[in-house]
């Protein structure tokens, strides 16, 4: 297929790489849905053909990750950045305050909106340069607390947590954006989580969120509608026009990694990727790597180089090798390669072969 041999890696940290055989199942399903005779784009949402990939969608998603029956999950609009204001909305209520734990700019950005809804501390920061996740024991959390939001993978830095606070009673709420199945999760452990889903899931234009029974008739009737966990949780998804083809792609990622074997087996494979280019990055010293080593995110790789005139020639010369979106945020800078799930392993090899030239030719 002319697809195929046309594609460079692409390390982008999103809208990102999707697997190739959803790309080539959604380019066939584009024109004409098998036995329906509609493109996936003209079907209506409230027809049997979309809802049984509706559902489908969400048994495997439940089929995947474990999700308890008295979990909701939705598929919104608005990205992963409306739940930054969503979540205070609904879960904050009158006289009651949140706990924000800091680790990086999603974070900054979660509890800034937070703030202009309602009364938020920040129980801990790794700011301002957030190398590092927190640990237990750094947390403030202030008893009685509405909820503890965190990031589990922070994407501009690419410091990433390996497991969830314990929070007692209170519920945990997650930005798991950059990292939503990349390997197993206990949602049992969570009030609420939520990704966009343009990095690990699915295209832009849809978020997922996963919320538990209890969390989903917290927000106050004065809500508008669209902002109520409630009214979207109703008819799961199904409240107005729902991103059809979003949902789509989201439910054929899904089977691919139901196919693959489950979040088990996809851990496996992005350690090992991960694996490969931190191993690179340590080898001599020429690399740095921007998170502290037990911080280090799967996801997104941040290193730099030794100078930021070296770095604009790596990334311009790993473009024209068909390395693509290497370039990290200007926030950081350096480079940050994003390594979804659907990244292939031989690119990651590609870009540690990539790596040793250039530190032969500029070391
Ligand atoms: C961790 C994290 N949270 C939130 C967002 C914002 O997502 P969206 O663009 O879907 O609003 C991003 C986007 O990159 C992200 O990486």
């Amino acid at each position: 297929m002319t697809t195929t041999t046309t594609r460079v890696y692409n390390f982008s940290p999103g809208p990102a790489i999707l697997p190739l055989p959803v790309l080539e199942e959604a380019q066939r399903d584009l024109v004409s849905l098998p036995g329906v005779g509609m493109s996936v784009l003209e079907i209506s949402h409230r027809g049997k053909v979309f809802e049984g990939m509706l559902a489908e969608c969400d048994a495997n998603i439940r089929k995947l990750a474990n999700i308890p029956a008295n979990y909701k999950i939705l598929f919104l609009q608005g990205g992963a950045s409306t739940q930054f204001s969503m979540v205070p909305m609904n879960l904050l209520g009158p006289g009651r305050w949140a706990d924000y734990i800091v680790n990086g700019a999603w974070g900054e950005k979660a509890i800034k909106e937070a703030k202009k809804i309602g009364a938020v501390n920040t129980a801990h920061t790794t700011g301002p340069d957030f190398k590092r996740t927190s640990k237990q024991a750094d947390l403030k959390l202030t008893p009685g607390a509405a909820y503890v939001h965190m990031t589990s993978n922070e994407t501009i830095q690419g410091v990433e947590y390996t497991s969830f606070f314990d929070t007692g009673d209170v519920p945990l709420v997650v930005d798991t954006s950059s990292d939503m199945f990349s390997g197993p999760i206990d949602v049992s452990k969570l009030g609420l989580v939520y990704a966009g889903a343009q990095k690990n899931i699915g295209p832009a234009g849809v978020a997922l969120v996963i919320i538990r029974d209890d969390l989903v008739t917290k927000g106050p009737a004065s809500l508008p509608s669209m902002m109520n966990y409630a009214t979207l949780a109703k008819e799961p998804s199904l409240y107005n026009t729902p991103p059809c083809f979003g949902i789509y792609v989201v439910g054929l990622v899904m089977k691919w990694l139901v196919n693959l074997g489950g979040l088990e087996a996809i851990k496996k494979i992005n350690d090992r990727k991960a694996g490969k280019l931190y191993a690179e990055i340590d080898r001599t010293g020429f690399y740095r790597g921007h998170a502290e080593k037990d911080s280090r995110s799967i996801m997104n790789v941040t290193f730099r180089l030794p100078s930021e005139a070296l770095e604009e020639t790596f990334a311009k010369q790993a473009k024209a090798a068909g390395l693509d979106g290497l370039k990290g945020h200007r926030s950081v800078g350096g480079m940050r390669a994003s390594i979804y799930n659907a990244f292939p392993e031989d690119g990651v090899d590609a870009l540690v072969s990539f790596m040793r030239e250039f530190e032969k030719k500029n070391g």
